[in-house]
C-alpha cells in the first residue's frame, strides 16, 4: 500500500526575489527566528540562502507539513516571483538537525553561484546548498567561524 500523504517524506526547492534589502539584518533575522520556531514544531528541516537579492530555500518534512508551510510562504509579501524548482519524495533528509540552516553562498565559484541564483534545478541547488551547510557546520565545530 502506498504511504499516506502525511507520512511521505518530501523535499521542495524554490527561488524568489527578496523584497527585503539583504543589508537589513534585523528583518532577515526575524524570518530565521520564526522559521526555526515553527519548523521545530512541524518537523521541518532545510536551509535558506540569500544570494544576490534572492531567496533560495530547501524544505524537507512530511508532505502535508511542507504543503502547509508553502501556503504561508507563498502568501508572504516579503518576497515575490516565487518559482518552485522541484519537489519530490525522499528517503532521507539532507539537513538533519537544521530547523533552517543559513548557508553562506560567498565561497561559491561563478558557475555554482549561477546555478543557485538562475539556472539550477532543485537537485543541483540542493546538492550545492547542502555542501555549503556542511562547510558552515565544520567551521563552527572547529571554532573558526
Ligand atoms: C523567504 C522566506 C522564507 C520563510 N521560511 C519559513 C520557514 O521555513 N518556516 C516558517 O514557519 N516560516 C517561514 N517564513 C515565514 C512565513 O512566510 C510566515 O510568515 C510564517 O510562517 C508565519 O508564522 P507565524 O504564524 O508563527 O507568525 C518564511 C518567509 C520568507 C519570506
Amino acid at each position: 500500500m502506498a504511504p499516506s500523504i502525511d507520512r511521505t517524506l518530501w523535499r521542495l526547492v524554490y527561488r524568489s526575489d527578496s523584497c527585503i534589502d539583504h543589508a537589513d539584518t534585523e528583518s532577515l533575522d526575524e524570518i530565521f527566528r520564526t522559521s526555526v520556531t515553527n519548523n521545530r514544531r512541524d518537523g521541518i528541516t532545510g536551509c535558506l540562502a540569500l544570494p544576490d537579492g534572492k531567496f533560495v530555500q530547501v524544505i524537507e518534512g512530511a508532505r502535508s507539513k511542507v504543503g502547509a508551510l508553502m501556503d504561508r510562504i507563498r502568501a508572504d509579501v516579503r518576497h515575490r516571483e516565487l518559482a518552485v524548482l522541484d519537489e519530490w519524495a525522499i528517503q532521507n533528509r539532507l539537513f538533519t538537525g537544521w530547523a533552517m540552516a543559513r548557508p553562506d553562498p560567498t565561497p561559491l565559484n561563478d558557475q555554482a553561484f549561477r546555478i543557485i541564483t538562475r539556472t539550477g534545478g532543485g537537485a543541483q541547488v540542493t546538492g550545492l546548498l547542502s555542501g555549503l551547510t556542511e562547510q558552515t557546520e565544520t567551521l563552527f565545530r572547529s571554532g573558526s567561524w
